[in-house]
């Protein structure tokens, strides 16, 4: 089923897997014209019609004495300004003449089984060449002699296609003043835009809107993908469901700045753009250098949205995310940060261990605070040695102590960033992000160094590398916590300058190949004041990220619910921490803090060295449903039940892959007085099936939990606010 076809006759591609279709042909101009994506279709050259047999007053064309083919009205596979379409570029570039025209048109194209891998930049990939077949066209200006790749990999296994782009210059120098990753246009526009938006503690939330004339995007200039807007962009009908109706899905696989832009027409059809953030950005490419855009993923699903997160999900948890800990679910944990905070001894980081053990979790991580002179978020960043003080006989004797235990022991870094407090900017003042002849502002106390210098980046592997080989190691935090400003480098030439952005994010995937290659064994963790680079690009070298530093159980709901749109719940790092929250005051009970946590990697940010044996036995207890649910909930199959964004209650379920068992979640956040009788339709089942509630020992038809839905206890009517139950289901 898997197959790209270049029909001559029709001088077009069809790629399909049976399940998808991508269909693109060469115009009568030799530009590539976008015709089809979607369901699977047997092709016919009849679908072959992106001449527009319409006149548009007013339109410019492109050949002498024929008024039938503008490229206003065109669907294009990668535009550009200039020639006749006025809707926004996928590129553009500058030429030696000081103008912005340039005209790609077809020169060849190679279908080859497998994936290539893109240079320095993180992408999907596969493990045998038969897991997906992939089309490279490269189209040219021969005038500019810019020759450009387009990268087209569709999935056996995956409803997916990966997409990215090479600019080669052979000519002069040229700047590309916009580089995206993709582009697709759409015949019509009744669409609704699903975007992920936030901010620090209320990361991706759904936010839906119908498309309308004009442009509308998300986009980040703060130099990380950042909490404000996920590089993610859906566009949906109004109709579509978590369960029914059409999605498509974009999404972006890195860490910086980007722009996702979808513009609706005059004729009502509609373009998505996608890849790196075209605003204060430039590249010099000089002759015989090239540039790899980074890779955009698009998804179709005829499923809903729970349809696309599925096709996501399985893509990213398999083949996006490596090494060792892409198959192992993470190991339940205890976090000191909120615990502690910087105030904690030796001592005490040994009890919370000791508890740990006790309560039967597996790793204990020290967080923020054990190096440097670090009491406070004001200095020692970049001094990462340990803290003689605090740890008096060192991170190797403490490791070996919790190992001892039979804890992994984790640790926290933010090897991105520097206090102007301490040795590191003390001997390298010109290494941090800064622009000279003007004042510079700090977030956090803190600066940004300029990854976009190699010295940097190897001073920093070292220093990184030692600690991780001076000590039994085996996780660690990689936490940071401030965007960019005042955007320059020492260390780049000024016709350079605009290069910083992109140039950091490369010398960052750079350092972490070597650090993840280097180290195997260790999981990483990434993490950006929590949610502020939760994206595809960290996902590579980290199969799990710190969601939010809002550990607050029902904004936890929002959050978990949203960032499952694209990423899988491997990736959802998540804990329990103390009630009354500490980031907005909320008490919640234990249950629901944990029944909430269980949906992601689970652990305990709590100060349990000072728990009564009540909670000691309650958190047990959790511990062990969390440990004996984690492969379920770290590779099942996820569907979103009831949104928190919708009303008053949250309900999901992960099943296995053979549909054998299942795990639901539901969560009411109010209690009302007088209150209707509640239940919970179940989907992702198999109907054929019976189940049996774990619980309760109530067996049900499959069909019966799909079409009648589960009733909620009657207790969860008169229980007050922040109620939640946990269900697990097993075929009988
Ligand atoms: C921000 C992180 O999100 C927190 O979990 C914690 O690690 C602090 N940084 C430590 O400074």
């Amino acid at each position: 089923m898997l197959n790209i076809k270049y029909y001559d006759n029709d001088r077009s591609f069809h790629l399909t897997n049976g399940k998808i279709s991508y269909v693109m042909n060469i115009l009568r101009n030799e530009q590539l014209g976008h015709v089809y994506f979607g369901k699977s279709i047997q092709y016919m050259s009849s679908i072959i019609d992106c001449r527009t047999n319409l006149i548009v007053p007013l339109s410019p064309c492109v050949f002498d004495g024929d008024e039938l083919f503008s490229l206003e009205n065109t669907p294009r596979e990668y535009p550009s300004y200039g020639k006749s379409d006025y809707r926004q570029p996928v590129y553009q570039v500058k030429n030696s003449d000081g103008n912005t025209i340039s005209n790609l048109v077809y020169k060849s194209h190679k279908i080859t089984d497998g994936k290539p891998k893109l240079a320095g930049l993180p992408a999907t990939y596969v493990e045998s060449d038969d897991e997906a077949k992939t089309l490279v066209v490269t189209v040219v200006d021969a005038y500019l002699k810019l020759e450009v790749e387009l990268f087209y990999t569709i999935f056996r296994d995956f409803d997916a296609i990966a997409r990215s782009v090479r600019f080669i210059n052979h000519g002069d120098d040229l700047r590309l003043l916009c580089a995206q990753s993709m582009c697709m246009d759409f015949h019509d526009c009744d669409y609704e835009m699903m975007q992920l938006d936030g901010a620090w503690g209320r990361e991706r939330h759904i936010n839906r809107r119908k498309l309308s004339a004009g442009i509308q995007s998300v986009e980040s200039s703060r130099g990380s993908s950042s909490a404000m807007h996920n590089p993610f962009v859906g566009m949906l009908k109004q109709t579509t469901t978590e369960d029914h109706g059409d999605i498509y899905g974009f999404n972006l696989i890195y860490s910086g700045n980007f722009r996702g832009s979808i513009e609706v027409n005059v004729f009502d059809q509609t373009r998505v753009n996608l890849g790196i953030n075209p605003f204060d950005f430039e590249w010099l490419l000089e002759k015989e250098e090239s540039f790899q855009t980074p890779e955009a993923i698009v998804v179709y699903s005829d499923k809903g949205i729970n349809g696309m997160s599925q096709v996501f999900h399985k893509l990213y948890r398999s083949r996006l995310a490596r090494g060792e800990w892409r198959d192992k679910p993470s190991p339940t944990y205890a976090n000191n940060w909120e615990a502690t905070y910087f105030d904690f001894t030796e001592q005490k980081i040994i009890d919370l261990a000791k508890q740990s053990k006790e309560l039967g979790l597996e790793m204990l991580v020290l967080d923020d605070g054990w190096f440097g002179k670090r009491d406070n978020d004001k200095c020692s960043l970049g001094d990462w040695y340990t803290y003689d003080e605090k740890l008096p006989n060192g991170l190797d004797d403490l490791g070996r102590k919790i190992n001892e235990l039979g804890l992994i022991f984790g640790l926290w870094f933010e090897p991105e960033m520097v206090n102007m407090d301490s040795d590191l900017y003390r001997a390298h003042p010109d290494w941090i992000i800064r622009v000279e002849g003007q004042s510079i502002c700090h977030g956090r106390n803190q600066h940004i160094l300029d990854y976009s210098n190699p010295k940097v980046v190897d001073y920093i592997y070292e220093m990184i590398e030692k600690v991780l080989s001076s000590a039994p190691i085996g996780y660690v935090k990689w936490d940071m916590n401030r965007n960019m400003t005042e955007i320059g480098s020492a260390y780049l030439a000024k016709s350079r300058q605009k290069e910083v952005p992109h140039r950091y994010i490369l010398g960052l995937y750079g350092l972490l190949e070597r650090l993840t290659n280097k180290f195997p064994y260790i999981l990483f963790e990434s993490c950006a004041s929590g949610g502020n680079r939760f994206d595809g690009g960290m996902l590579y070298y980290m199969p799990q990220t710190w969601t939010s530093d809002n550990t607050d159980a029902v904004e936890r709901l929002s959050i978990q619910y949203g960032t499952s749109v694209v990423y899988p719940l491997r990736s959802m790092a998540s804990y329990v921490s103390p009630s009354p929250n500490h980031q907005q005051g909320r008490s919640t009970s234990l249950k629901m803090r944990s029944d909430v946590a269980m949906f992601g990697t689970y652990g305990y940010g709590i100060d349990i060295t000072k728990i009564d044996e009540n909670v000691k036995k309650e958190m047990q207890s959790y511990i062990g449903t969390a440990k004996s649910n984690r492969d379920l909930i770290a590779y099942g199959d996820f569907y979103r039940l009831m949104s928190p964004f919708d009303s008053n209650f949250t309900a999901w379920l992960c099943i296995d892959g053979k549909k054998e068992k299942f795990v639901l979640g539901y969560y009411k956040v109010m209690s009302k007085a007088n209150p209707e009788l509640r239940k919970v339709k179940l989907v992702g089942l198999d109907e054929s099936k019976n189940y049996m509630c774990v619980e309760t020992g109530i067996k049900y038809s499959a069909s019966q939990l799909i079409n009648v839905g589960m009733f909620m206890p009657e207790e969860e009517m008169l229980d007050g606010d922040f109620i939640s139950y946990l269900f697990n289901f097993k075929e009988v």
